[in-house]
C-alpha cells in the first residue's frame, strides 16, 4: 500500500511541502500519495488578495488579511527561495521591497514550475482530523464547497499548513459599542482610501499597526494616533502621526488614554494580531500557542511530538518566511520518507525545552533574528534543501532593522544583495512614500517607463 499524506493549505508553507516532495520525485525517489486540501479556489494563501471581508461567497471565513497597496515589509532577499531566485522568475533584477502582486506571482511561479496543482483539491475545506490508534491512520473529513459534499479519507501523515494570520484577536474597550464611526480589525482592512481626511485611531504596536497606520497617512488620512499596550514602536513618524499609551475607554468620538490624554477620532482599526486556530484538529493533535518564535510541542518547530505523524509548518512568529517554511517542509518530507529518524519522545522534549529556554531569554530584536537564523540553519542541516547564504540574510535583516529606526518612511528605498545569486538589487525608481501605484507593471517598469 502506498502511504498517503494530507497537506492542509496551499499557501507558501503548503506549496513548499508539495514542491519538496516533487523535487524528491524528480530525483527518482518513491514518494507517497499527496493530497493537498485548499479551501480557497486558488493557491497563494494570504497572498491571494480578495476584496471580500468577513465571510466569502460560500459563507466561509475569508482567509486573506492582505490589503491594497501592501508592499513587502522586509527585504525580498531574506525570503528568497534557495532553488528559485527572483532573477529566475522575473528574468531581471528587481528592487528589494516589492508590492504584494509580484511577490504573489513569484510564489505561484515556483509552484507552477513543479506542477503543484496536480496535488491540490481547491475549494475543499478540512473540517476534522482524527487519529485511530489501532490502525495508525488519520481520518480527514473535508467539504467540497462547490458540490457541498463531505468526503472522508484515511491518511498516514497529516501536515497542517493553514497559517496563523487569518483569525483575528479582537479585544474589547469600554464604550466601543457606542462609537459612532467605523471599527474594524486589520484582517478586514482592504484600502486606505476609506480614511482620506479622517482622524484615525490604530490599536497595536506591531507590523500591522505600523504598516496600516503609515499607509493610511500616505494616502491622505488627516491624522493617525497609535495606542500601545506594552511598548511604543518609537519610530520617527511623519507629521500628524503619534503614539499614546493604551486606550482606556471611548466616550462618543473621544478616545481616553492611560496617560489621561484624549483625542477626537473618526475611525478605529484594531491591529491587535491573530489567533492560532485549528478547530479541525482533534484535541490531542491541536497546537495551542500564542505568536512566538518557538511554538510548544513541536520538535524542531515542525513535528508534533505527541504524535510525530502530524506536522505543522510556518507556526512561528516570522522574521524569516518562505525560506523558513521551505526548511521546515524539507524536514517534514524527510521524516515522512524515513530519511530522518526521529529520536524518542523524551529526547524530542529535551530538544524542545532547550530551544524554548533560549527563546525565553531573548531580549532584543537583533537576538531574535539570530535565534530564527540558527533555527533555519539547524533544519537545513538535516535535508538537501539547497544552500543559500544565511549569514548574509542575518546581516541584511539587521541592516533593515537599523534602516527602519533611522526612517520608517524611507527604509523601503534601500537595495540588498541576493543570498542565492549574489547579485545586488536595483534601487526602485520611485521612493515608497511617493509610489501610489503598486501594480506589478509599474513596479517592474524602468524609471523612464514609470515616469
Ligand atoms: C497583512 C500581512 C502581511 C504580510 N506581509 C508579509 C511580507 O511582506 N513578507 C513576508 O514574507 N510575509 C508577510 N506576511 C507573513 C505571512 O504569514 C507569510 O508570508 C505567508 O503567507 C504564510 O504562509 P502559510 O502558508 O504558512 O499561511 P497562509 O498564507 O495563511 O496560507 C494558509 C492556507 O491554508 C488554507 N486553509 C486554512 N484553513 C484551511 C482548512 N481548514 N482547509 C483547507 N485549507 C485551509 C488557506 O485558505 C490558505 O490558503 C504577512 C502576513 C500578513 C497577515
Ligand atoms: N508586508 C507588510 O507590510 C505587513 C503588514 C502587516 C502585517 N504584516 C505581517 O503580519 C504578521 C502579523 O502582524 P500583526 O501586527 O498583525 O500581529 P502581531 O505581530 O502578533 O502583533 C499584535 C499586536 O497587537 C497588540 N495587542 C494584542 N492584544 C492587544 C490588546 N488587548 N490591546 C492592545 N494591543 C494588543 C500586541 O501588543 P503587545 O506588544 O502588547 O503584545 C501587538 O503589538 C507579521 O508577520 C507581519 O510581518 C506585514
Amino acid at each position: 500500500m502506498v502511504a498517503r499524506v494530507a497537506v492542509v493549505g496551499a499557501g507558501p508553507s503548503g506549496l513548499g511541502q508539495l514542491h519538496s516532495f516533487e523535487a524528491a520525485r524528480r530525483q527518482g525517489a518513491d514518494i507517497p500519495e499527496i493530497v493537498c486540501f485548499e479551501k480557497q479556489s486558488d493557491w497563494g494563501g494570504l497572498w491571494n488578495y480578495t476584496w471580500r471581508a468577513g465571510l466569502d461567497e460560500r459563507g466561509e471565513p475569508v482567509h486573506s488579511s492582505m490589503y491594497r497597496y501592501l508592499w513587502s515589509n522586509g527585504p525580498k532577499e531574506c525570503l528568497e527561495f534557495a532553488d528559485y531566485s527572483f532573477e529566475e522568475h522575473f528574468g531581471q533584477q528587481i528592487p528589494s521591497f516589492p508590492p504584494r502582486e509580484p511577490l504573489a506571482d513569484y510564489i505561484r511561479g515556483r509552484a507552477q514550475k513543479s506542477d503543484g496543482r496536480k496535488y491540490i483539491r481547491f475549494s475543499t475545506v478540512v473540517r476534522s482530523v482524527s487519529y485511530d490508534e489501532a490502525s495508525g491512520k488519520f481520518t480527514v473529513v473535508a467539504q467540497d464547497l462547490p458540490l457541498d459534499r463531505m468526503l472522508s479519507e484515511q491518511f498516514d501523515h497529516v501536515v497542517v499548513a493553514t497559517g496563523h494570520f487569518a483569525i483575528p484577536n479582537v479585544p474589547y474597550f469600554d464604550g466601543i459599542e457606542q462609537f459612532p464611526g467605523r471599527v474594524m480589525h486589520s484582517h478586514d482592512f482592504r484600502s486606505a482610501e476609506e480614511f482620506v481626511g479622517k482622524d484615525l485611531l490604530v490599536v497595536g504596536a506591531s507590523y500591522s499597526a505600523e504598516d496600516i497606520g503609515l499607509q493610511c497617512k500616505k494616502y491622505g488620512a488627516r491624522s493617525v494616533t497609535f495606542t500601545y499596550r506594552t511598548a511604543a514602536m518609537g519610530f520617527r513618524w511623519p507629521d500628524g502621526m503619534e503614539e499614546r499609551p493604551l486606550l482606556q475607554r471611548l466616550e462618543g468620538r473621544s478616545a481616553h488614554f492611560k496617560d489621561g490624554s484624549t483625542a477626537e477620532i473618526d475611525a478605529i482599526i484594531l491591529c491587535t494580531g491573530y489567533q492560532h486556530h485549528f478547530p479541525f484538529m482533534e484535541d490531542s493533535l491541536r497546537l495551542r500557542t500564542r505568536n512566538r518564535l518557538y511554538a510548544p510541542g513541536l520538535y524542531k518547530g515542525v513535528v508534533w511530538a505527541a504524535n510525530p505523524k502530524v506536522m505543522y509548518l510556518g507556526m512561528q512568529d516570522q522574521w524569516y518566511t518562505f525560506t523558513m517554511f521551505d526548511a521546515e517542509a524539507w524536514f517534514a518530507r524527510d521524516v515522512v520518507l524515513g530519511r530522518i529518524e526521529l529520536p524518542s519522545e523524551d529526547e524530542m522534549r529535551k530538544d524542545m525545552a532547550a530551544w524554548t529556554a533560549r527563546e525565553e531569554a531573548l531580549e532584543t530584536a537583533y537576538e531574535m533574528i539570530d535565534f530564527q537564523a540558527d533555527y533555519v540553519r539547524e533544519l537545513v542541516k538535516y535535508s538537501d534543501y539547497p544552500k543559500f547564504d544565511i549569514d548574509l540574510t542575518v546581516q541584511e535583516f539587521k541592516e533593515w532593522k537599523k534602516d527602519k529606526e533611522k526612517s520608517i518612511v524611507t527604509y523601503r528605498d534601500k537595495a540588498f544583495k541576493s543570498p542565492v545569486t549574489g547579485a545586488m538589487a536595483p534601487v526602485h525608481h520611485t521612493p515608497w512614500w511617493e509610489a501610489m501605484d503598486d501594480s506589478m507593471a509599474t513596479f517592474l517598469a524602468s524609471g523612464e517607463e514609470a515616469a
